[in-house]
């Protein structure tokens, strides 16, 4: 989907004249910090790094090794602070009565919260105190599992108040992958609510979480925010009404002193094997590449009003929706509900309605409005709107172009921020006064990061600027992950193995003559559908754990609105029938195994799979009948059975 005509590459889009003369960086100044940066990491961020307040100042900034088996990554090890006091309590004296949270709910007559700066501490505070209560200490971890309500950010930031790392799992997982990551991290303590209320649709998150916890310890407390009021089952001595607690709770509570390397939250994220890890993010270096990213890739200025469409469950949400934005005294939104629901100019409305400055979206929301035409937009007040952002996977200039005039109306930057879980905040990106758009490129790095292009096969490093291969970062960022919870092993063989010395992404990328670059997607099994990763081995254990299902491979293909699909071949236990029925229970089966995200969207029946001789799945071949391109199929010489290539080709789903 990466925009490749000539065209495209040749038109570049400068800021307007009007955004430029206030923005906060210029080209100069761009390219003398980025030299800054690269030039003397130790000297740029033991600046950059004050832009916090911490309880005892740091006096060393960088320690980091990127050696396969020795890889340790520090950022002002020896400081103390405290994240919850940065986002909050720092901004009391000048700002206590701003908004500091606007939360937008799904239902849009249901009126919208502001929550000022004074309020935020005391919810925080209530809530860390709750947490205290129930025997949550420093270092423990506490599993939030809610829908888009100031509660979550409440949660995340009581956490931090008092030192308790916070894992997130998305209120659109399964019971099940809930159970798995409430183990995996040990949680005391799992926050959840009654049902998470969606495009008019409710999910019993309450229930989900009750589901989860028979397959946990039993010492897991289970906190519940009743937001909607529905109906759940009540298991005394296990569950708390959070908020009722909340109301008696004392609204001081002192910050812990916090390392700068204590960790601040796990989130499991997909990779190309096995079940989902735990990225770990730290305090200090985060937060400081959080909440420096976000002023300036957003060119945020005080008082404005910012709003990242992603949810809590996901890192954008932690970085975008919460800690960048606070530890700027940011007015933050947090928006429940859908693009399309009541109907598809919500977006445009909220952003009417909330006079939002800056806008942060991903490709797939862009594309599905795009369907229901421009009516929707025109009809409301987006004269607010300073700059646009897109973020998840590469933006097709189709949808640049619908972006930049029918939402920017040719007034607003676009940045394109390509980041990951793992790298905590923005590494490549365009700061909107200084580098000019190419529709579909994420253009250059941000202050610090080292981008290189490596040779895939050979790992050699190519030193031209016009480059294509895989990207790799040669040096250390302050929002770096620091490792995999409870595996540093498999964090280094990911990251660090495959390329010695450098960072691996697992992206592909084109670097062209400007030496702007171009993501041109994973490079390994992991799939990006609709901007979330989805890893094809844990669709293909979901699969396979079905008592009818012998076999199975996952592969993406194109798709209009997701970006990448999920197309899955499978092999059936002798003598099952292959049926339309058993289609359906397959897709509900993967749905309840891990989430809605990963139900497929093409479920192949596979008499066979293309295996060489050592009996590895040959998935280029699987991805070449998915992509509708059997064409190119290549060489197929090799595989222990060539002729179950003809019969996928035959029934293949994809006949676009
Ligand atoms: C993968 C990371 C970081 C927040 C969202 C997803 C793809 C992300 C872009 C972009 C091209 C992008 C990459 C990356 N990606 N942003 N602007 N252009 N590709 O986080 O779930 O950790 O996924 O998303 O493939 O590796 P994530």
């Amino acid at each position: 989907m990466t925009a490749q005509g000539p065209t495209d590459q040749a038109r570049t889009y400068p800021a307007p004249d009007t955004f430029k003369a206030r923005a906060l960086v210029d080209a100069q100044t761009y390219e003398k910090m980025y030299a800054a940066s690269v030039g003397d990491p130790d000297a740029f961020w033991g600046e950059h790094g004050k832009r916090l307040e911490w309880i005892k100042p740091y006096t060393k900034v960088k320690n980091v090794n990127f050696t396969f088996g020795e890889v340790s990554i520090k950022w002002f090890e020896d400081g103390t602070l405290n994240v919850a006091a940065n986002c909050v309590d720092r901004h009391l004296a000048t700002r206590a009565e701003q908004t500091a949270i606007i939360w937008e709910p799904d239902d849009p007559k249901t009126p919208a919260r502001h929550i000022t700066y004074r309020e935020l501490h005391e919810q925080v505070c209530r809530m860390a105190n709750v947490l205290k209560s129930q025997g949550v200490t420093k270092g423990d971890r506490v599993v939030i599992y809610l829908p888009m309500i100031p509660e979550a950010a409440f949660a995340m930031l009581a956490c931090a108040r008092i030192g308790a790392i916070h894992s997130i799992v998305f209120a659109g997982f399964s019971a099940d992958a809930l159970a798995d990551r409430v183990n995996d991290s040990a949680a005391k303590v799992v926050i959840t609510a009654d049902e998470a209320p969606r495009g008019g649709r409710r999910t019993a998150l309450k229930s989900n979480a009750d589901a989860a916890l028979l397959r946990c310890s039993d010492k897991v407390r289970c906190l519940v925010v009743k937001h909607t009021g529905g109906q759940t089952t009540w298991v005394q001595g296990r569950d708390v009404d959070v908020l009722e607690m909340m109301s008696h709770a004392s609204p001081d509570c002192p910050p812990e002193e916090v390392g700068a390397e204590d960790p601040l939250f796990v989130l499991y994220t997909s990779g190309s094997t096995g079940k989902p890890k735990g990225v770990v993010h730290t305090s200090g270096g985060y937060l400081v590449y959080a909440a420096m990213t976000h002023e300036l890739v957003f060119d945020y200025h005080p008082g404005d009003v910012f709003w990242c469409t992603a949810d809590v469950g996901w890192v954008t949400g932690h970085s975008y929706i919460v800690y960048g934005p606070l530890a700027n005294g940011a007015t933050t939104v947090m928006f429940e509900g859908v693009p399309t629901w009541p109907d598809a100019g919500r977006f445009w409305e909220v952003c009417a309605k909330h006079k939002v400055n800056q806008f942060y979206t991903a490709p797939t929301a862009i594309r599905a409005l795009m369907a229901f035409g421009t009516e929707p937009v025109e009809k409301h007040d987006l004269s607010s709107l300073r700059l646009l952002g897109s973020v998840g996977e590469p933006i097709n200039p189709e949808a640049w172009n619908w972006y930049n005039t029918h939402v920017g109306k040719g007034n607003c930057p676009i940045v394109d921020t390509w980041w990951q879980t793992e790298t905590g905040g923005h590494l490549i990106t365009p700061l909107p006064g200084a580098i000019p758009a190419k529709p579909g490129s994420a253009t250059r790095p941000f202050f610090g990061v080292k981008p290189v292009v490596l040779e895939a096969e050979s790992g050699k490093l190519i030193e031209d600027t016009a480059a294509e291969g895989v990207l790799c970062i040669a040096d250390s960022w302050p929002g770096q992950m620091r490792t995999v919870w409870g595996d540093h092993e498999r964090f280094q063989e990911t990251y660090f193995q495959q390329y010695k010395g450098y960072y691996f992404s697992g992206d592909g990328c084109r670097r062209d003559a400007d030496g702007y670059y171009w993501i041109t997607g994973r490079v390994d099994d992991v799939i990006n559908v609709s901007g979330h990763r989805m890893g094809t081995a844990e669709v293909e254990s979901a699969l396979v754990a079905h008592d009818k299902v012998a076999e199975a491979a996952v592969v993406g293909y194109p798709h209009d609105v997701k970006g990448q699909g999920i197309y899955a071949y499978v092999t059936l236990m002798h003598g099952v029938e292959p049926t339309e029925e058993l289609r359906k229970e397959l897709e509900v089966w993967v749905r309840r195994e891990i989430g809605p995200i990963a139900k497929p969207d093409l479920i192949q029946w596979a008499p066979g799979l293309p295996k060489t001789r050592s009996g590895k799945i040959m998935r280029r071949i699987l991805r070449k009948i998915a992509e509708n391109d059997a064409a190119s199929l290549g060489d197929t010489s090799t595989l222990a059975d060539p002729g179950v290539v003809d019969d996928l080709v035959e029934n293949r789903m994809n006949k676009g």
